[in-house]
């Protein structure tokens, strides 16, 4: 393998290997039967059931920081009538079945003849045939098929499937899609109307391919920078989240589209998380909003009554807590303040699975939420003994009629609404298959203008921008020509990872945009990989930026960019010391901590997730033939730039503000483009710097540590998702843990040795050590050990402590478990703690399997182990 690591991989494993096969051990026939028949087993999650005493829907006295607003005209008398007319013909099962959604992962069209769901969704991970590079033509059959079989059912009232997906930067999972910037660049523009095309853009596309929901737009106002998901929010500023979300739910629905029916070519919209998604401590995904309601409604309410006035049909409720409740259990907030107090006439949908997180619910059964005021369960896979369970609970009174009746009442009006009972099946609307439609050039100019007007000029030292198109430049860097990366998560994919040029017919990398411009003024732009180059360039444009992550997978403890390895600094520095101007177009779904970055280069432009049209950067940095601009730059920052990587919680108005560029910072041409040094100093004290305790976690292994899998014939780095072993021994593919995709799964074949490990430059655990701390893997197996397990710690390749822990991986086959294995038992075992660069590896040669969620020094609280070694 050609992998350059300061470790050689190779050598490191080969110890292992040494290990095991000292130990010449070799896994009986009858061991290996067992070993397989185990493999599959699962354990099934018991149902908690608690009933919940229901109450007559009286006003809930809400926080009076909540707005009174009017009703948003969604309730007419002729809606209203047709509504009491359907639900006077559906059964008890039918009304059941309309508050519950299947994904389509999980639920096949013929189900639906036999239960009477309301609702798919198509996941971040789903598509047609599972295949996540459909074809448009495979998209929209898949929802023909859906809607056919929904009303392919004896039935007395026949009511049209509602498919919803995650439309939030364009139709985004489809491939020819527009994807246009994530909400943080749209925020930059500060421009509603733009907003307002965008959604009337994303609306025609996924008509075109029969789709009547987008679960956006996302209100959240992100606080924390540190939150994942900080990307989908406009702003910290909760007056520009109340500016634009109203105009993406027009955009989607049409203007008047809530009160007065959408119109073909336009689709149902949803405001998410309520509540407090933004607000959450420490920036934690799905965590927990510590405040007062009047906070909680003023900062995190703000994007929720003019979505609403705009008529948005549903509102999805936030995973996370206020004041340690779960929202989803919340009815002083759904019943009370949204829709009492704020007159919200459409639906609310739970999140993911959001509902199993109540302590009174299980993951099939949750009466508490929808007595809470939740109209529709998203049950992805458990939707089938969800909906038995929910008819049972109404049937037993646990939840009760009236309830269940309001509940329908507002999804069938938004069915209404949204058009779906006059639309007709999805491949017999006149809009349907006008592919066309797809990243066409004036959806596609839409998002090139939207690319232009949300980069954010930091820095223009000398007026080394615009660039002058008769100069020889070098474009390079990871960002310059992936177009998975500059249109970062919920792209194609849920985490857009594994996304190559050939997914994007329509789209432009950053470097094919400047190439292009560049050459239209008679100039060559020359593409590198690591800032290499055979003749020198007079300026390198380094696209530089977060690789691509959603939701929780995009959690930091802080905000320094590229913690313990700045790689792309050394590159900046080199051409910089060659002589070489540098630009650097940042990448990014939040300011990130980059002052050394921003130091060694001539001008630095913030360019957040700017989508499929990479052209829309070259416009405004490549200058006319006369080295004049051709466009201006105009986005200002909505989330304030931190001065220290420690400065999570960093908003404008709030007491102690002191950020390095403040909200509503970006210059333009006609500024002097020069920044002072800055201080180089993160703010970080050196052991969170470098991970010291954590290898891997939230389905991430952590910077700067890599991992690799190794059998007898040399090592794999793993880089992906999936990887497998040179001779195909071990293979490693993601598993969901306590969340999606936050595990990984690994296969041991038993063909002799196979390693998964994790290493880097050796860190110091002395402290660790005597502070009684133990390495802990949070594991599951997928199948009985056979055989010895070596788990191993040590400085490199030659040096290192290897304890068989077989005996200890005792919980029984499918149930997730944390072994902690004590540090000073390493040492006492002959490591050296001051020297760790293989903080984990697993070694065995006989067939294991096995996933692991998080490998990480945890404290030994009188439940850590000491292997014999
Ligand atoms: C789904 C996403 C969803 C996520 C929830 C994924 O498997 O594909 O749509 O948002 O799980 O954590
Ligand atoms: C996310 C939502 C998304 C849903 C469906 C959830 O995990 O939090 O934002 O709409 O999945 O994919």
């Amino acid at each position: 393998m050609s992998h350059k690591s300061s470790l050689r991989p190779a050598l490191l494993f080969g110890a292992a290997l040494g290990v095991l096969c000292t130990l010449g051990f070799s896994l009986p026939e009858a061991a290996q039967a067992k070993a397989k028949a185990a493999a599959h087993k699962t354990v099934k999650k018991k149902s908690v059931k608690k009933k919940v005493v229901a109450k007559a829907p009286a006003t809930i006295a809400v926080d009076p920081a909540w707005p009174k607003l009017a009703p948003a005209g969604l309730v007419d008398p002729a809606t209203e009538a047709k509504i009491t007319d359907i639900m006077s013909k559906m059964t008890l099962e039918e009304k059941v079945g309309q508050t519950i959604q299947a994904d389509i992962a999980y639920i096949k069209p013929e189900d639906l003849k036999t239960y009477p769901l309301g609702s798919i969704l198509a996941g971040g991970n789903s598509a047609p045939g599972g295949n996540e590079r459909a074809t448009p033509d495979q998209w929209l059959k898949l929802a023909d098929d859906y809607w056919r079989a929904a009303l392919d059912r004896p039935t007395k009232a026949p009511i049209p499937l509602l498919f919803g997906i995650d439309a939030v930067h364009g139709h985004s999972n489809l491939v020819g899609a527009t994807i246009f910037p994530h909400n943080v660049g749209l925020g930059a523009t500060h421009d509603p109307d733009l907003i307002e095309k965008i959604g009337a853009a994303t609306a025609a596309e996924m008509a075109a391919a029969g789709v009547d929901w987008t679960f956006a737009p996302t209100v959240a106002v992100a606080r924390d920078k540190r939150w994942g998901r900080s990307y989908e929010s406009y702003s910290e500023n909760p007056a520009d989240v109340a500016a634009y979300a109203g105009r993406m739910v027009e955009g989607l629905q049409g203007e008047g589209g809530g009160a007065n029916g959408i119109q073909p070519g336009h689709i149902m919209s949803t405001a998410k998380h309520f509540l407090g998604d933004g607000g959450t401590k420490d920036g934690k995904d799905q965590g927990d909003a510590e405040m007062s309601e009047a906070d909680l409604a003023r900062i995190h309410g703000a994007g929720y009554p003019p979505a609403i006035e705009a008529g948005a049909l549903s509102v999805m409720i936030s995973f996370s807590s206020w004041n340690g409740q779960k929202m989803a259990g919340n009815k002083r907030l759904i019943t009370g303040a949204l829709k009492q107090r704020m007159h919200f006439d459409g639906f609310t949908i739970t999140d993911w699975d959001a509902h199993r997180q109540l302590e009174s619910c299980a993951k099939d059964d949750c009466p508490e939420a929808m007595n809470a005021g939740v109209d529709m369960f998203m049950a992805p896979d458990s939707w089938k003994p969800m909906y038995e369970n929910t008819l049972a609970d109404v049937k037993a009174g646990t939840i009760p009629m009236s309830r269940l009746d309001d509940a329908v009442r507002r999804i069938l009006r938004a069915k209404i609404k949204g058009g779906l009972f006059t639309l007709g099946a999805p491949l017999d609307r006149p809009l349907s298959g006008k592919w066309d439609q797809l990243g066409s050039p004036e959806h596609r100019a839409l998002a090139r203008q939207a690319v232009r007007e949300s980069l954010v000029l930091i820095k223009n030292e000398n007026h080394t921008l615009p660039l002058d198109p008769g100069a020889r430049i070098l474009v390079t860097g990871s960002g310059a020509n992936d177009i998975g990366k500059q249109s970062g998560g919920w792209t194609i994919t849920w985490q857009g990872t594994g996304n190559s040029r050939a997914d994007f017919p329509n789209g432009e990398t950053i470097y094919e945009g400047i190439a292009g411009a560049v050459k239209q003024a008679g100039g060559v732009a020359t593409l590198s990989d690591n800032g290499f180059y055979k003749e020198k360039p007079d300026v390198a444009v380094v696209v530089i930026g977060e690789d691509p992550y959603a939701e929780f997978q995009g959690d930091r403890t802080n905000l320094d960019y590229q913690t313990g390895d700045r790689t792309d600094l050394e590159m900046i520095h080199k051409l910089k010391s060659a002589g070489i101007k540098v630009v650097t177009v940042f990448l990014s779904g939040r300011p990130l901590w980059t002052n050394p970055e921003i130091n060694a280069s001539d001008a630095f432009v913030e360019a957040w997730l700017p989508g499929t049209e990479g052209g829309g950067i070259a416009d405004v940095i490549v200058g006319d033939l006369n080295k004049q601009p051709r466009y201006d730059f105009k986005g200002k920052l909505t989330f304030s730039w931190p001065k220290t990587a420690n400065q999570g919680p960093l908003n404008i108005g709030t007491a102690g503000y002191d950020p390095l560029f403040p909200y509503g910072y970006g210059l333009t041409y006609a500024d002097i483009g020069d920044v002072p040094q800055l201080s180089e100093d993160s703010g970080l004290r050196n052991e969170a710097v470098v991970n010291v305790d954590t290898y891997f976690a939230a389905g991430r292994v952590k910077a700067p540590w890599q991992s690799a899998v190794m059998d007898g014939q040399g090592i794999t780095m793993v880089s992906g998702a999936s990887v497998e072993s040179a001779s195909g021994n071990v293979t490693q593919t993601t598993v969901d843990a306590d969340k999606q995709e936050s595990g990984r799964s690994v296969v041991f074949k038993g063909k002799g040795i196979g390693a998964v490990a994790i290493f880097g430059s050796p860190v110091d655990l002395s402290r660790q050590t005597t502070g009684k701390m133990a390495l802990a893997v949070t594991y599951r197996l997928d199948s009985a050990v056979s055989g010895p397990v070596m788990l191993t710690m040590g400085k490199d390749e030659k040096t290192y402590t290897s304890l068989d822990i077989g005996p200890e991986l005792k919980a029984p086959v499918g149930q997730w478990t944390t072994l902690k294995v004590k540090l000073d038992c390493y040492q006492a075992a002959g490591l050296d703690v001051s020297q760790v660069g293989v903080p984990f590896s697993l070694a065995t040669t006989t067939p294991l399997s096995i996933s692991y969620s998080e490998i990480k020094l945890a404290s030994d609280e009188g439940d850590a182990v000491c292997p014999a070694k």
